[in-house]
């Protein structure tokens, strides 16, 4: 049975280039991000005599200067909080929500023939009402401890100073620039993007600086808090620019925009509470449902995970099994529990967990049908960061304008980049969304409602006291991700920054493949195909960040798919 492991793990298989030193240990707290000045403004806040949760906004306000493709003041996210004092979880929720002119129907008509991509993704009709602000201002209002002003003060001096350009900024740039040049009329269309965070088109090179046009909003927001964002002029701009971007955003929309406290998802796993996020993310009561299977498989067949080895043929078998359920029912059931009802007690059953565990065969995959109770005919279509501090409390954290630059709406006034939630919806029913997800009309649009997420913050808590909290950025790669990075520290007995390095794969049911990154090796792969897995090579799946705390101190590891690097004191 499983058990969290503190052993050194000696041979493990790495991604080229990764060191395999021990993480630096820290005697206070760790926080890591995906981005080295966003994890120094988190620690920052704890040096000031902040809590975790001071921690973890001024890091979110950092990361929406330095990591605009991914995060940021126009999108929203969830924040997982563990009070070890109170013993006591909270899940905030501020995932962004359908403007109230929001229909099931506004995406039928694809536009396909008038626009490159679909009206969910790009341009003002993919705009949801973000959350991120109000989502912070809530969170420092009741659960942190140092004013707003200084929970902001190093986001807008990051923004004042500039930012080095790194290689992830490298490459979205590239990407990005790649999309305005090919697709017809998105030059103009999305001129404010190119001119205030593409360098003006401009490829950066060594030794450039970026300078966030979100300087003077982030500073109004200092002053008056969420009415600066959700008010006056600054909310005029925001529905104004969606408006000219054809969709239909109102001053209600942003005006009534709340986060919501929601109860935490816990289950028993390998000696540890697993306290995750709660619908609308499907992640929590998917990797739940991952862990319970694979706890199960362990009890039915006598064998345990741990001595499969990690990333073996065997391994990646029943852990992808486990994914495949999970993402079925995911597929079938999921939606925003605010609007549909999600079977949650159901689908967490133990007796139902043991029904996908009987299921799995070592020797063969099954078909597509065999999974969940939902099967869609072939004919029918992030950043995260992690916060721990010696007491035990701990923050995990991820936020989201969905794709790259979001929507690639830009707010021209005050450089805020607009997300493109709408596409987490079942926008068009039957078809896939960008992430090739299959969705039923739990997750169909509605005004108000909020899009099906997989973004899975996650702590572990033992004895009352966090001992690990993570999470990860990249879709539905989010919850393998999560669930493999948990599997590596209990486990496998991996520090945080080898269990997020190490190389992954990912099922997510529909397609049915299975993405193996490249560092697998290909008798793995090859014995996988035999099993009846249709087996695909990806260069790099989901970014992970996760922090842990065990009787030698904090550790923290930012993955080196992203370039992040934790930091603490
Ligand atoms: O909430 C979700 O599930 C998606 N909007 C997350 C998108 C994502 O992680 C993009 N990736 N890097």
């Amino acid at each position: 049975m499983f058990a969290i492991r503190h052993a050194v793990v000696t041979a493990l298989l790495l991604l080229p280039g990764l060191s395999v030193a021990s993480p630096q240990t820290f005697p206070q707290a760790v926080v890591a991000a995906d981005h080295p000045a966003a994890s120094a403004a988190g620690i920052e806040m704890l040096q000031q005599g902040g809590n975790v949760v001071d921690a973890a906004v001024a890091t979110s306000f950092a990361l929406s200067v330095v990591r605009p493709a991914s995060c940021g003041i126009g999108g929203g996210g969830f924040m997982l909080i563990w009070d070890a004092e109170k013993h006591q979880a909270v899940a905030l929720d501020y995932r962004e929500r359908a403007p109230a002119s929001a229909t099931p129907e506004m995406f039928a008509q694809n536009g396909a023939a008038s626009q490159p991509e679909d009206a969910s993704v790009r341009g003002g009709r993919a705009v949801a009402v973000p959350g991120t602000v109000a989502g912070l201002c809530y969170a420092a209002e009741h659960y942190g401890t140092l004013p707003l002003a200084t929970l902001l003060a190093p986001a807008i001096r990051l923004a004042h100073e500039g930012v080095a350009v790194d290689e992830f900024d490298v490459e979205a740039q590239h990407d990005t620039l790649g999309k305005l040049n090919r697709f017809a009329g998105y030059d103009s269309r999305f001129a404010s993007l190119r001119r205030l965070y593409l360098n003006r088109g401009q490829l950066w090179s060594a030794g450039d600086r970026f300078h966030s046009p979100q300087h003077r909003l982030l500073q109004i927001i200092a002053a008056e808090g969420r009415a600066g964002f959700y008010e006056g002029r600054v909310a005029e701009a925001i529905a104004g620019t969606v408006r000219n971007h054809g969709g239909a955003m109102t001053m209600d929309d942003l005006r009534t925009m709340q986060p919501v406290v929601r109860a935490a998802l816990v289950r028993r796993f390998g000696g540890a509470d697993i306290v995750t996020m709660p619908p609308p993310s499907s992640g929590g009561v998917a990797l739940l449902q991952m862990l319970q299977t694979l706890e199960r498989w362990e009890t039915e067949s006598g064998r345990s995970l741990n001595s499969l080895h990690q990333n073996s043929a065997d391994y990646i078998h029943v852990v992808t099994e486990a994914m495949k359920h999970a993402f079925a029912d995911r597929a079938e059931f999921l939606g925003d529990s605010d609007f549909v009802d999600v079977p949650v007690r159901r689908l967490l059953d133990a007796d139902y967990a043991g029904g996908m565990a009987g299921k799995i065969t070592l020797n063969r995959t099954l078909s597509q049908e065999a999974y969940g109770r939902f099967f869609n005919r072939p004919d029918a279509g992030t950043s995260h960061f992690s916060v721990i501090d010696a007491a035990g409390n701990a923050v995990a954290c991820t936020e989201t304008i969905n794709l790259t630059y979001g929507s690639f709406v830009v707010v021209p006034e005050f450089g805020v980049v607009l997300n493109n939630e709408m596409d987490d919806f079942a926008a068009r029913p039957g078809e896939p969304n960008a992430f090739g997800l299959i969705q039923s009309n739990a997750n169909a649009v509605a005004a108000g409602k909020k899009p099906l997420s997989s973004m899975t913050p996650t702590i572990l808590v033992v004895d009352n006291q966090a001992v690990f909290a993570s999470g990860a950025s990249g879709g539905p790669r989010i919850i393998s991700a999560t669930l493999q990075s948990i599997l590596n520290h209990v486990v496998f007995g991996m520090p945080p920054d080898q269990a997020v390095a190490t190389p992954r794969f990912h099922h997510q049911w529909s397609p049915n493949e299975l993405l193996l990154e490249e560092a697998i090796p290909d008798a793995v792969a090859r014995d996988l195909q035999s099993r009846g897995h249709a087996v695909k090579r990806s260069s790099g799946l989901a970014a992970a960040q996760a922090a842990a705390r065990d009787a030698s101190g904090l550790t923290g590891g930012s993955d080196p798919r992203k370039g992040g690097k934790p930091a603490g004191f």
